[in-house]
């Protein structure tokens, strides 16, 4: 009986590859390519990723599993997916946490990928205009980010499934071409074996508690975790298909493509004599000297950062898609309203963000974690909230939907998953929010 109103007006995926591109497609985007090699080179390279793949394995994907599982068994949204399960209890408020972190996660999310936008232009015109200049440059910035809000629009507005299931079959393995391509370039560039030793010969000896939350929290951020986007994919999902392979796929697409993005930074930062630790900057900075060391070098570049547009763009319409399916279905909204007023407040919230990157100078040097306004909604929102979210999604899931009521939705479209799901349950129930909740205390003890 679940469900019945919100099929009509939701469908499903045309088919599980078409879930598997959409859902990746969500969690590929900025935060492997842009995040993920700047959080690694502020956290010392090798010994974080390795903490960073722990974290996938052994918390991502149990949440991810928990997620889709909600979302299919509830055909809702995050909110309404909590009220299905539990209805009158307070537990809802996770799904409120989860449509108000998205809001705040696409207002500074969109305003990054409006640079994106903004440097397929510069590569064209061969513009020699610094990372720092352009984004201090109000005429460039704002609209780009003003643009990148209205296409995330048109997209969810017209419908999420068609658009993006066509959009991402093509494009996503053009992506990976491209980033095999780019691979090859950074490793023969002369002086690159010091980047990939720093990328892979882990020295433990710099692990602190700070490098496991960065590594636990950018494991969340990049598979899309902690705030219901992938309750609301799995809302979309078919009850034939298997959500544990489905979930599988989905996170080795992500870990992959953030692993070669890596392998691209590193080689081409040691070689060219770069910090690092450089900061959000980085791909900015690092992508632009590679591309001018490659013959075609700007059409590659052009090429890359329209990918990489089209990479962020396939996030930024999960996190609305996210906001617009609680109002469409809680609130009972037109879809054409909902989406267009909400993206009117992210692009009103994240004008701070925008104008912390050197717009208002003042604004990007703070005394708040992040240091400016930009890198605290990263650090708030793209971090200790989507940790606090995991943590409670795993507890809900498994002490109080229970994790044999979740083996049961997932055993409709995997007979065999019976077997496994102790493994499951044991994740959920102790690992997932043991190691998320030490880890949070010891980052807030830390913050005072
Ligand atoms: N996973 C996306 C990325 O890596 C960002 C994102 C976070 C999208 C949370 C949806 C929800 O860029």
């Amino acid at each position: 009986m679940s469900g019945d109103i919100g099929k009509v007006e939701r469908g499903e995926w045309s088919s599980r590859v078409g879930f598997i591109l959409a859902a990746a497609g969500s969690a590929i985007g900025l935060g492997n390519i842009w995040r993920f090699p700047y959080v690694t080179g502020q956290h010392g390279g090798a010994a974080f990723l390795v903490l960073y793949l722990l974290c996938v394995l052994v918390v991502g994907l149990p949440i991810m599993v928990a997620e889709l599982t909600i979302g299919r068994f509830s055909r809702r949204n995050p909110v309404g997916a909590i009220e299905v399960i539990r209805p009158g209890s307070p537990w809802k408020i996770v799904g409120y946490m989860g449509v108000l972190t998205g809001i705040f996660i696409l207002s500074y999310y969109s305003v990054m990928a409006g640079y994106t936008l903004g440097y397929i232009g510069k590569t064209v015109a061969r513009s020699q205009i610094t990372f720092a200049d352009f984004t201090a440059n109000a005429w460039i910035s704002i609209p780009l980010f003003l643009a990148f809000s209205v296409l995330t629009v048109l997209v969810v507005q017209g419908g999420v499934r068609d658009g993006i299931e066509r959009w991402a079959k093509i494009l996503m393995p053009v992506l990976l071409c491209l980033l095999v391509v780019l691979i090859i370039r950074a490793v023969t560039l002369e002086g690159a074996g010091a980047g990939l030793s720093f990328y892979l010969k882990p020295d433990f000896s710099r692990v602190t508690i700070k490098t496991v939350l960065a590594a636990l929290g950018q494991a969340f951020f990049s598979l899309s975790l902690g705030m219901g986007a992938m309750i609301t994919y799995g809302s979309y999902l078919s009850k034939k298909d298997n959500i544990v392979t489905s979930g599988c796929y989905v996170a080795l697409f992500d870990t992959l493509i953030a692993v070669m993005a890596g392998l691209i930074i590193f080689p081409a930062l040691f070689a060219m004599h770069m910090d690092p630790a450089e900061g959000p900057g980085l791909v900015f900075v690092v992508f632009p000297k590679i591309f001018a060391a490659i013959p075609g070098g700007n059409v590659i570049g052009m090429g890359f950062f329209l990918l990489l547009s089209i990479a962020a763009l396939t996030s930024t319409v999960s996190l609305l898609e996210v906001v617009t399916s609680y109002l469409v279905d809680e609130r009972h909204w037109l879809r054409r309203h909902a989406v267009w007023i909400v993206a009117g407040l992210c692009f009103c919230l994240g004008v701070p963000s925008a104008l912390s990157m050197g717009i208002v100078p003042a604004l990007g040097d703070l005394p708040i974690p992040g240091g400016s306004i930009l890198g605290f909604m990263d650090w708030l929102f793209g971090n200790m909230m989507l940790a606090v979210g995991a943590v409670l999604i795993s507890i809900f899931t498994g002490w109080v939907w229970r994790v044999s009521r979740a083996a049961a939705e997932i055993t409709i479209g995997y007979p065999g998953f019976g077997r496994i799901s102790v493994i499951l349950s044991f994740m959920l129930r102790f690992i997932c929010p043991v190691l998320i909740l030490v880890v949070l205390v010891f980052l807030i003890l830390d913050a005072f």
